[in-house]
């Protein structure tokens, strides 16, 4: 019998421990097509908890009783697919189990001589990608310009400020901790950092550190960081809408200032998206990231969990800013 985790309850509010349950499961036998796969890093990402209520989003809810589902790197432990091998290491969107039997079409091979395991589930994966086609293809930044990136310190916040810095521009980012911030700056070499829990005037503080006005902002995070961002927006200014994790556990929707003047005043720009809209274009984006990594222009850095038990609780650290990098749970 192997461990499972399933949602237990829609979570109201910030989720909590008693939103899961863990079960345990029989693994099914191996048919001809499929493998089975012990769960090696998990992945867990801000995004889940949209998945965790039943609001219509662009993917599914997840269902109460069902195991969650996130990004994972597991290892073949016995096949009957002609392309895989045991001890073939596979990346996919898979359910919170220990072992799991499940189809080999479709599984992504990573490779631990290309990048570190974990790099598949950050700078590599999903947020390196989020990171490298949002900045570059919705946001433009061109050399000298000014980038404010929110998240700053999170696994899609720091490679958009590092990109940035490649671009040849001022970078800001805002995080909520002095060592994420001193990480930032020193390793990352950002150029001015806001804490924003601290931080006693948002708006001057920007205003400090963005002399010559905002051209681009990241928002991994909305909220009342961002209506300070907005406000100082230069004329053409792009606004990349990433991520609002500031709103995901909020149980009415907070009001905030009526931002289009801004935008009209300055001719700015705002769009959404979702990395999945580049999907085509994955293998460009992973070839650029992997050469920066391999060529020392990119740093990267993880949070890790260990142990399948502790899934739930570094979801939550998700909301709570426990992180420094990409937030993993380590498995075996
Ligand atoms: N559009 C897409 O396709 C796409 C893809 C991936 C991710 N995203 C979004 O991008 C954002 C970043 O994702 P990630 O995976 O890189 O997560 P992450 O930044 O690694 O982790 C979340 C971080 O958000 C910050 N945070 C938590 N609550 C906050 C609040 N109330 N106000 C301000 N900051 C808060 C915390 O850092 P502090 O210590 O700084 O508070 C925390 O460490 C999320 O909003 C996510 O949903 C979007």
């Amino acid at each position: 019998m192997k461990k499972q985790i399933v949602l237990k309850s829609r979570p109201v509010g910030k989720p909590t421990a008693d939103n899961f349950e863990t079960r345990l499961i029989e693994i099914p036998t191996v048919a001809e097509g499929e493998v089975r796969l012990v769960a090696h890093t998990f992945s867990v990402d801000p995004y889940l908890r949209g998945r965790m209520s039943d609001a219509k989003s662009y993917i599914a809810p997840f269902q109460v009783g069902e195991a969650i589902v996130s990004g994972l790197v597991a290892k073949v432990v016995e096949s009957k697919a002609a392309n895989l091998k045991v001890g073939d290491f596979v990346m996919e969107r898979l359910p919170w189990q220990e072992e799991m039997v499940v189809p080999a079409k479709g599984l992504q091979v990573v490779d631990e001589k290309i990048a570190p395991l974990s790099y598949y589930l950050g700078i590599l994966g999903m947020p390196g990608l989020t990171a490298y086609f949002g900045l570059l293809d919705i946001g433009k930044p061109q050399k000298g310009e000014t980038v404010v990136v929110s998240g700053a310190a999170g696994a899609v916040g720091m490679v958009v400020g590092q990109i940035a810095k490649i671009q040849g521009c001022r970078v800001v980012g805002i995080a909520g901790d002095d060592a994420k911030n001193e990480y930032l700056m020193k390793e990352l070499h950002f150029d001015a950092v806001i804490n924003y829990k601290t931080v006693k005037n948002l708006d001057k503080a920007l205003d400090t550190a963005c002399p010559s006005g905002v051209d681009v902002y990241f928002d991994n995070v909305g909220g009342e960081i961002s209506d300070a961002v907005i406000a100082q927006i230069n004329k053409g200014a792009r606004i990349i809408i990433c991520g609002q994790i500031s709103l995901y556990n909020a149980t009415s929707m907070p009001v905030g200032p009526r931002i289009q003047p801004s935008l009209l005043k300055r001719s700015a720009m705002m769009q959404g998206f979702i990395v999945s809209n580049y999907v085509h274009r994955f293998p460009e984006g992973f070839k650029v990231l992997a050469g920066w990594v391999s060529g020392g222009l990119l740093k990267y850095t993880n949070t890790a969990y260990k142990g399948f038990d502790q899934l739930p609780e570094a979801f939550i650290a998700l909301f709570e800013g426990k992180n420094l990098g990409k937030l993993i749970v380590e498995v075996s």
